[in-house]
């Protein structure tokens, strides 16, 4: 038996509409995945849906805000309508936003107490939110595996990333906790873990990190000298680690947090 085989597992995942969610979601559906991509905007996540199909793979795309409970169950009542069940929970969405970043030239006490809270909310609630809702489906199936994309600053001091930082390292809390409680209360088929991505650069931090002429900013550069593999990660560096979890390969694995990060946060940076 191949222990990596994925073959018509139901994988929702939300903020499959993302660059992360969108690379994470292909690479699935081309293991034979069923793909279900939730997003903000029922257009985005039907032409994510489409692109994964016409590549021959199956997905479906649902709006939803993760932020609201409510919309989150209503749209889990429709996939196990059509599915009639949930093996695998991704939780990509999250961000960060500039009032929740400290400016070179301010301080803490200048962070905008409003984008803060925001920031929170989607890095934190927005995982809450999504694994309560399909982990009550896998307590009852008594099988199922929870996968969140966290970040290496939930642990390494990042400057000037103060809202991100903090909602990460609770939502890599979360992991741990929800790890327990569900295999605790509904056995050892239920799994919850994370990944950590090192820096790959996106729609969100391309600005912060590369020049218009594709040369590194000056943090950019810090970055690259403390990651020991010299470079960014390509957003298809995570699928192998995201595929595992998914798989009976990683069965006896709960409560992990898993760097992908080119040996970033192993580094002392000396
Ligand atoms: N890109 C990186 O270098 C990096 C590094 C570490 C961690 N991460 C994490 O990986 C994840 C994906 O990052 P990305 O670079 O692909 O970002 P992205 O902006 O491309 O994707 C984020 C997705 O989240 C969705 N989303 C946001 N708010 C939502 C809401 N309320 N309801 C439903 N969906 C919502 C967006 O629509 C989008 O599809 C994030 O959690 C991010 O924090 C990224």
């Amino acid at each position: 038996m191949n222990q990596f085989n994925i073959k018509d597992k139901v994988i929702v995942i939300t903020g499959g509409t993302g660059v992360l969610g969108g690379t994470v979601a292909e690479s699935l559906a081309g293991s034979r995945a069923k793909i279900i991509i939730l997003g903000r905007d029922q257009q985005t996540v039907e032409n994510k849906a489409l692109e994964i199909t016409k590549n021959n793979g199956l997905a479906v795309g649902f709006s939803t805000n993760i932020l609201d409970k409510k919309s989150v169950e209503n749209v889990r009542d429709l996939i196990l309508k059509q599915f009639g069940k949930i093996d695998v929970l991704i939780n990509v969405a999250g961000g960060n936003m500039p009032g929740a970043t400290i400016a070179e030239d301010q301080t803490i006490f200048d962070i905008n107490i409003e984008d803060f809270k925001t920031v929170t909310e989607l890095n934190l609630n927005g995982t809450v939110i999504p694994s309560i809702v399909f982990g009550e489906v896998m307590a009852k199936q008594k099988q199922g595996s929870i996968i969140n994309y966290s970040s290496v600053a939930a642990d390494r001091i990042i400057t000037r990333v103060a809202g991100y930082s903090a909602a990460k390292a609770a939502m890599e809390n979360f992991t741990k906790w929800l790890a327990v409680e569900l295999a605790t209360k509904f056995g050892d088929g239920i799994r919850v873990n994370a990944i950590t991505p090192g820096f790959f650069i996106g729609n969100q931090n391309r600005s912060l990190l590369t020049n218009e002429d594709g040369t590194y900013t000056k943090r950019g550069e810090t970055i690259i000298n403390n990651t020991p593999m010299k470079r960014f990660g390509k957003a298809e560096e995570l699928n192998g680690a995201v595929h595992f979890l998914c798989s009976d390969a990683s069965k006896f694995i709960t409560g992990a947090v898993i760097p992908v990060d080119g040996g970033f946060s192993a580094f002392s940076g000396v």
